[in-house]
């Protein structure tokens, strides 16, 4: 019997993984946890266990889990690429000694353990085009650093201390029951939102800028699937190349077209997220997802974009 702890469960995975988590493997074995209540998530607080856990405290965090005898962690409690570049030493500090602590927690109390790592820890040096499974890894974000280093170390407390340590490199999440919280591929989601209210959108991210996304449901396939996955099958652990589509902004434009006809796309480049994007790949080869645990994403860009604005105009009462 699974008994899970999310870290950053107010989040913009977290507030949609933990309903998912709660629904497979029951209300009462997922305990949700951020560093502060958020306004607007009463029904999610309110649907099973919450508790106050901030990661960079390790005795709070062992508490906790001793507290509710948990056997899962799924730490998503992190600093994002844009917000990390403004508060580097905040970046390291939750995302670094933040996961130290939970690992440490991990081996003491025998839990597995689900870290997200990201395109971010990609960099300029990196082959951008099909990126493959193992390959240069040098970014030039603080974000990037601590995406890098924390798969080093999840990878660490597997093979020296036998901890069940599993991630995948998520691409940029697009999602409308939460906002992402200050990253570089935000536009992709700000945009439906502008397109339903306002039929236009100005992008900090230029032109021509190739990234990999992903929607939200396959998002939180990609944990779940990858959690129950066989370990013998495991050949990689952290992290997993996954993704779902590339676009730049004309082709998510483009696709909202489809569906808003007047939509208008405008430019305003921000030079700080722009040469984030810059320094990513434009395509991930995700076939080691494929392989060794079955990944098999179902949303493209057109379905996304569909679902997307339906649930977007109820949300918004439009
Ligand atoms: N969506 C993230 C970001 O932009 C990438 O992991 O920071």
């Amino acid at each position: 019997m699974r008994k899970i702890l999310v870290t950053g469960a107010l989040g913009q995975i977290g507030s949609e993984l933990t309903t998912e988590l709660r629904r497979i493997y029951g209300a009462n074995n997922v305990v949700a946890s951020g560093r502060r209540l958020k306004e607007g998530h009463e029904k999610l607080i309110e649907s099973g266990p919450f508790e106050i856990v901030d990661i960079t405290n390790g005795k709070e965090l062992h508490e906790m889990v001793k507290k509710h005898n948990i056997n899962t962690i799924i730490n998503l409690a992190a600093i994002l690429s844009a917000v990390g570049e403004k508060y580097p030493e905040e970046c390291w500090n939750i995302n670094m000694n933040g996961l130290y602590n939970v690992l440490e927690v991990a081996r003491e109390e025998n839990c597995m353990v689900f870290t997200p790592s990201s395109i971010a820890a990609f960099g300029p040096t990196t082959p951008p085009d099909n990126t493959p499974q193992d390959t240069i890894q040098r970014p030039t974000t603080m974000y990037g650093v601590t995406k890098v280093a924390g798969e080093l170390l999840c990878d660490y407390y597997f093979k020296k201390f036998g901890v069940d340590t599993r991630g995948v490199r998520f691409p940029g999440l697009i999602s409308y029951e939460t906002l992402p919280g200050g990253g570089t591929t935000d536009y992709a989601v700000h945009i439906y939102y502008d397109a339903l209210k306002n039929k236009r959108y100005t992008s900090f991210i230029a032109k021509g800028t190739m990234m990999d996304m992903m929607y939200m449901p396959d998002a939180l396939d990609a944990i779940i699937q990858l959690m129950e996955a066989d370990p013998s099958k495991l050949i990689h652990r952290n992290a997993f190349n996954v993704t779902a589509m590339s676009f730049d902004p004309e082709m998510i434009a483009g696709s909202i077209r489809k569906f808003i006809p007047e939509f208008e796309l405008e430019y305003d480049v921000d030079p700080v997220r722009q040469a984030i994007a810059d320094s990513w790949p434009n395509s991930l080869d995700d076939s080691a997802a494929r392989e060794e645990w079955g990944w098999d994403p179902k949303y493209d860009l057109n379905g996304m974009t569909k679902d997307m604005l339906e649930k977007l105009k109820i949300k918004l009462g439009l």
